[in-house]
């Protein structure tokens, strides 16, 4: 894929931005999303001009003091699989006992999407805004990416597995000492229906808080 015209996509982003304003389809998605499985998912994946739009929504989070504390990297085609040679001889080094199979297992985890998303938290020292602030906006701009994703009717998860926390993985995504990885996003078309897991009940995380 040629590199992401930033900018570019405000048309394609409008004419979504239209067919969002049937405020009930909105709630219907908010009410309804769940992830597709990263394990059951196959071509196609989000085209060029989609994930341009998925990335233009993904940056529209709320983000205190405009620092844009995140970035993304992609991986798509044969770099999915160079990458997993990357990452099966860092599993390699980490658990010489495994065998053939788990090796080949950790080699193809990216290939079990078509797109795969790093979304980066880059937060770091700031004189007003605390770097907690920084990686929420970073997480919002993981479920950013779900939720547009999800509207456009492409699978996708956000994990983030051993990967996201080996220090030689980062070096190998060229991660600076400070980055962490939010999420990596897998996008594919679901081989399965989604299944919903049970969710909880928002009246039993609500107090309401009354002067003692
Ligand atoms: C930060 C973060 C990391 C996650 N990492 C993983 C993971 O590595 N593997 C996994 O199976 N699910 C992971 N999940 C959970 C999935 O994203 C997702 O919540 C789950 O598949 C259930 O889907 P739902 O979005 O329909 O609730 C993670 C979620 C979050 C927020």
């Amino acid at each position: 894929m040629s590199p992401l015209p930033f900018g570019a996509g405000i048309a394609r982003l409008r004419a979504i931005m239209t067919k969002l304003n049937d405020t009930s389809s909105v709630l219907s998605l908010l009410a309804s999303r769940k992830s597709a499985s990263a394990k059951a998912m196959t071509e196609p994946g989000p085209s060029s001009g989609q994930l341009l739009d998925i990335l233009n929504i993904a940056v529209r989070v709320p983000d205190h003091g405009k620092l844009a504390p995140w970035r993304f990297i992609l991986w798509e085609g044969e770099a999915r699989a160079e990458f997993g040679e990357a990452m099966k001889t860092r599993w390699k080094a980490l658990h010489p006992e495994h065998g053939e199979s788990t090796l080949d297992f950790v080699r193809g985890l990216f290939l079990r999407a078509p797109v795969v998303l790093a979304v980066v938290s880059t937060a770091s020292e700031h004189p007003k805004i605390p770097v907690w602030e920084q990686q929420l906006s970073a997480g919002a701009v993981c479920m950013n990416i779900l939720l547009a994703a999800t509207a456009m009717g492409i699978g996708c998860q956000w994990n983030t597995d051993w990967m996201a926390y080996d220090g030689e993985i980062g070096t190998a995504m060229g991660l600076t000492a400070q980055e962490k990885v939010a999420g990596f996003i897998y996008f594919g078309t679901p081989t399965a229906p989604l299944e919903d897991r049970p969710r909880p009940d928002p009246a039993d995380l609500l107090t309401r808080w009354a002067a003692s």
